[in-house]
């Protein structure tokens, strides 16, 4: 039912542009992609934190270089890939990683907040994918790595302008994709479906909650990300689920999307809360970088898996059945247990 991408081309040599490439999982891929031998152009804001990771991938051996932009601005993407083609060479990989969210409920929300998310998470997407395609289109080759989620399929609390990102990506990218179909272009689309990652993302998002913010379980190690990032631009699928739980979200979300709402209404507010309170001084990465704490990992090694099963969505139909029916069977489980649950509590108000 899983497996792992078959290598296909040879990164040896070529240019690798990686997003948010200063921390988290963007830093563990670029990592990776130095280890493969790749040249790796670094994009992020913060300098101090982007030089420490392409020192990181120097280590491996490979070729390194930093470029800071924002890639919320066209401009400076465009400025950057030119950049990159100039001192690098030709653009053989790009992918998109770099994000922001923030926790918070949808009625708190300042339409400036909104806004920014869109324009990081969403338009730096569209931004670096533009910039690439530009370029890969005069040679007819070339592979675009979208970074994505499991809530690019499902929208959970706290999280709406992300999840909205999250999605807007997914279909401006599966429109990218029938055009390229049409054309007979050369250029490959693949989009990478993460489950929550020990990154750290959760140590400065902004957040109105009273806790710090916590990913929903299980957590997996930024590693496991990098592996299925590298291993997709290898050998470009249409799209990679990883990690079981991101199959069971989006199978769910497909078969019983109302029963997912109820699940996530009891679990996912509070399950995005850690025990920790929020410092009334805390910083957050929404409009300027956070500088001094870009790093690979985030709070969560302790509960962090270190591998994560990687599905291609193709090769994962007869699974996707099974998932399908196993997520029903656990889904109706508990909701009826909830209503038995809910039932007895009403008879005991009865009897009292
Ligand atoms: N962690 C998870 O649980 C999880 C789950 C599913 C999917 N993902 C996906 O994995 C990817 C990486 O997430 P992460 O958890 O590694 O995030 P992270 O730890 O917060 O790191 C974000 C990276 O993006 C950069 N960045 C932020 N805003 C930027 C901007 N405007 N322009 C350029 N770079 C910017 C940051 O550096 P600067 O601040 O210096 O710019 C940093 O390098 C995202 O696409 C995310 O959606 C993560």
């Amino acid at each position: 039912m899983f497996h792992l991408p078959d290598r296909l081309p040879d990164l040896r040599d070529q240019v690798v542009v990686v997003t948010g490439a200063s921390a988290g999982v963007g830093r563990a891929a670029a990592r990776l992609f130095g280890r493969r031998g790749a040249k790796v152009a670094l994009i992020a804001r913060e300098p101090d934190g982007l030089e420490e990771a392409r020192a990181e991938v120097e280590a491996t051996g490979a070729r390194a270089m930093a470029f800071p932009a924002d890639v919320a601005d066209a401009r400076a993407v465009e400025a950057a890939a030119d950049r990159i083609e100039r001192e690098l060479g030709p653009i053989a990989v790009w992918v998109n990683n770099a994000m922001v969210t923030l926790f918070c409920p949808v009625s708190e929300l300042e339409p400036e907040e909104i806004r920014r998310v869109t324009e990081v998470t969403y338009l730096g997407t569209v931004h670096g994918t533009m910039a690439a395609l530009s370029r890969m289109r005069t040679r007819d080759r070339g592979v675009i790595v979208q970074v994505g989620s499991a809530l690019a399929y499902r929208g959970i609390p706290l999280q709406s302008a992300y999840c909205g990102a999250k999605h807007a990506v997914r279909g401006f990218t599966d429109s990218l994709r029938t055009e390229l179909l049409h054309e007979g272009s050369g250029i490959e689309l693949t989009h990478v479906h993460l489950p929550a990652i020990n990154t750290p993302q959760f140590d400065w998002a902004r957040t109105r909650r009273r806790k710090e913010p916590r990913p929903v379980a299980p957590v997996y190690d930024p590693a496991a990300a990098a592996r299925a990032i590298v291993g997709a631009a290898e050998s470009p699928a249409r799209e990679y689920w990883v990690g079981g739980r991101t199959l069971l979200m989006i199978m769910a979300n497909a078969v019983v999307p109302q029963l997912l709402d109820l699940m996530l209404a009891r679990q996912a507010v509070e399950g995005q809360d850690r025990d920790s309170a929020v410092a009334p001084d805390r910083p957050d990465n929404l409009f300027e970088p956070v500088r001094g704490r870009h790093r690979t990992h985030g709070s969560f090694g302790d509960e962090a898996h270190p591998h994560a099963a990687i599905l291609s969505a193709p090769a994962g139909r007869l699974g996707s059945v099974i998932a399908g029916g196993l997520v029903i069977a656990g889904l109706t489980g508990l909701v009826v247990g909830s209503a038995l649950a809910a039932g007895g509590r009403a008879d005991d108000r009865t009897h009292r």
